[in-house]
């Protein structure tokens, strides 16, 4: 069996710098035609200017017959200057803006504590029609991990969004029903991204039998029910929902230790956990809306015209984890065989 849909993009990515840039790079551009890269290195990507060096140094970093385009990101601090961003909108530099609430996750702590500090900034993105990608939970210690999104929905984004109309918004990586109802029930002003990881493991994944380190991600994987939510969202087709990776490597030593970074590595072989997890749901016919072309509808650029091919076969043996000039980072193990492959 085999199936070719249009070269999907991924609406999420963390591309890092530097030795893991290099690592990394490849195992993106070898499937995706496009991806929207996160602005969380330290120090962020906050200027138009740092994000046109970040993007040059990708550039310079992708294999030489690569065919990929990384688009780039604003880190929205409480200092953005406004005119800086529509400037880097104006030239082309920037996709959208990032929006952390502070210390929410991995290299957060330039985000944003006061929603009133970064109004002006909405008020025009609203205006010009510039995206904000949002990383939807509250920091708040009282708030329960597991609660945290569903929390963020009630008490910052949708009083965000009421209070600036026309605003485009992408909840990132949803973990929830609550997350996928109030995407969906939205309109056509909001979407959200979901990532290959959510769609496979919930919560016992990470806890049952030992504490598993390379399925600590943030936004924390939930119940079962949730992840059941987050499959019938992906593969129902509905535009408001599309592919957004989040692979975020991070070194082993890193992750494997008393107080490990959160991030799943699934570049490499997150598409044949796609097609894997749409098959099983009889929603293969499904799978390019997801991976390819509602994305490009939401972000209003044009679907890719180059397709890729995906053949089931005999499992698919990809590597335990892949080498950087700084030490092994392991690839997400989705605890099943692999029987799809991309043609190369
Ligand atoms: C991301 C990272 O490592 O940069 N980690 C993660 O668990 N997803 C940050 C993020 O997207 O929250
Ligand atoms: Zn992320």
């Amino acid at each position: 069996m085999q199936l070719t849909i249009r070269r999907p993009d991924d609406w999420h990515l963390h591309l890092r710098d530097g030795a893991m840039l290099r690592a990394v790079l490849p195992e993106t551009a070898r499937h995706f035609a496009r991806a929207i890269v996160m602005p969380n290195l330290v120090p962020p990507v906050v200027t138009g200017a740092e994000a046109s060096a970040y993007r040059a140094r990708i550039l310079a970093a992708l294999p030489v017959d690569a065919d990929f385009k990384p688009l780039m990101t604003l880190y929205l601090t409480e200092d953005t200057d406004v005119a800086d961003v529509l400037a880097a909108q104006a030239a082309g530099v920037i996709t959208a803006v990032k929006l952390y609430p502070a210390g929410a996750t991995t290299n957060s702590a330039s985000g944003v504590s006061d929603f009133n500090k970064v109004r002006h900034v909405l008020d025009k993105m609203a205006e010009t029609g510039l995206p904000l990608c949002v990383h939807g939970e509250v920091t708040d210690p009282e708030i329960d991990i597991f609660d945290r999104e569903a929390v963020f929905i009630e008490r910052v984004l949708d009083p965000i969004r009421r209070a600036t109309p026309g605003l485009r918004v992408v909840m990132e990586h949803i973990t929830t029903r609550d997350g996928v109802d109030y995407v969906r029930d939205g309109g056509a002003d909001i979407a959200a991204t979901i990532t290959t990881h959510h769609l496979i493991i919930n919560r016992n994944h990470i806890l049952v039998g030992g504490i598993k380190p390379h399925y600590y991600c943030l936004p924390v994987a939930k119940r079962e029910a949730h992840r059941l939510a987050l499959v019938q969202a992906a593969t129902s087709g509905d535009a408001s929902f599309f592919l957004g990776t989040d692979s975020a490597p991070h070194l082993d030593v890193a992750k494997e230790q008393a107080c490990g970074c959160a991030g799943c590595f699934t570049a490499t072989n997150t598409l044949s956990c796609l097609a894997e997890i749409f098959e099983c749901d009889g929603a293969l016919d499904r799978l390019e809306a997801f991976t390819s072309r509602n994305g490009p509808a939401f972000y209003r650029l044009p679907v890719n015209e180059a397709t890729i091919t995906l053949r089931k076969g005999v499992p698919v043996d990809y590597p335990a984890r892949i080498a950087t000039a700084e030490g092994p980072v392991t690839l997400f193990d989705p605890g099943f065989a692999l029987h799809w492959s991309v043609d190369a």
